[in-house]
């Protein structure tokens, strides 16, 4: 696991956007796993200045949201998959169809968890993953107690991520959704890199598990410590519970710019 702690959100934003940049420009139809949230907002917003800019097309490349509530109506504006459009998504040259993210208005849960799998696995699996992590350390909506071999299902969501989130939903607790479907954390595993995003203070107790705490169901994230190739991104308000914070930093100050992550 590396960890990169750096100033502020443009660094890390433009960081995480090297490497997409990388991936596209060596392999043009990549598969993106896509997070929502504010984490990785400062990602898109500097993919999309570069597709302006010419530098990048997602023409070729595919995308699979992480996860999405169930039960809000197709045109709401906090269903993921129009939060990822709004975002990212819509604001580049993905091909139609190219995002999918899991249904959370089917009718048959167990049925569209099965296919998203089946998408992602027919697409050969996805590339690279950006992930941000909930102050209860769920990656996904992976809540605490989630099986560490996990696959795409429906979970309740815990009293502390709707408290959370309800800052999308207007500050009102009763309109974020109760339950959700999310990729397992056996899914997000079968990644071949992930980038994990935090940022605050209030992130800084999860972060501390997931770097540096003992691999455990109560703090899901901690999976990424058996994973060859992940990369922490954190602004030094989230790294503050680090223990070997000092290490990390030196570590990253000596290695070469051009080795990337
Ligand atoms: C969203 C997701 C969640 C968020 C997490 C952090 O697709 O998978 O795990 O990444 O709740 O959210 P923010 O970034 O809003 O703090």
């Amino acid at each position: 696991m590396e960890v990169i702690v750096l100033p502020d959100p443009g660094r890390i934003g433009s960081l995480a956007a090297d490497a997409i940049t990388a991936l596209i420009t060596r392999k043009p139809d990549a598969v993106l796993g896509l997070a929502t949230g504010s984490s990785p907002l400062a990602v898109y917003d500097e993919l999309v200045s570069r597709y302006e800019a010419g530098q990048i097309s997602f023409r070729q490349a595919r995308g699979f949201t992480l996860d999405e509530y169930v039960g809000l109506p197709a045109d709401h504006p906090e269903r993921y998959r129009n939060v990822i459009d709004t975002a990212f998504a819509a604001r580049v040259d993905f091909a139609p169809g190219a995002v999918q993210g899991p249904d959370g208005l089917a009718d048959d849960i167990p049925a569209a968890c099965a296919a998203y799998e089946a998408a992602i696995r027919d697409a050969g699996g996805v590339d690279l993953q950006i992930l941000g992590i909930g102050t209860d350390g769920h990656i996904a909506f992976n809540e605490p107690g989630s099986s560490l071999a996990s696959r795409t299902r429906i979970k309740t969501l815990t009293r502390q991520t709707r408290v959370d989130n309800a800052r999308f939903f207007g500050g009102d607790l009763d309109q974020v959704p109760t339950h959700c479907l999310t990729q397992g954390l056996g899914t997000i595993m079968e990644a071949r890199h992930l980038i994990l995003i935090a940022m605050g203070r209030s992130k800084a107790e999860a972060v501390h598990h997931l770097v540096e705490g003992a691999v455990s169901a109560m703090w899901p994230a901690t999976v990424l410590q058996m994973h060859p190739h992940v990369t922490v991104l954190l602004d030094d308000a989230a790294a503050q519970r680090l223990q070997l914070v000092d290490y990390y930093r030196e570590t990253y100050r000596a290695k070469p710019a051009w080795q990337g992550i």
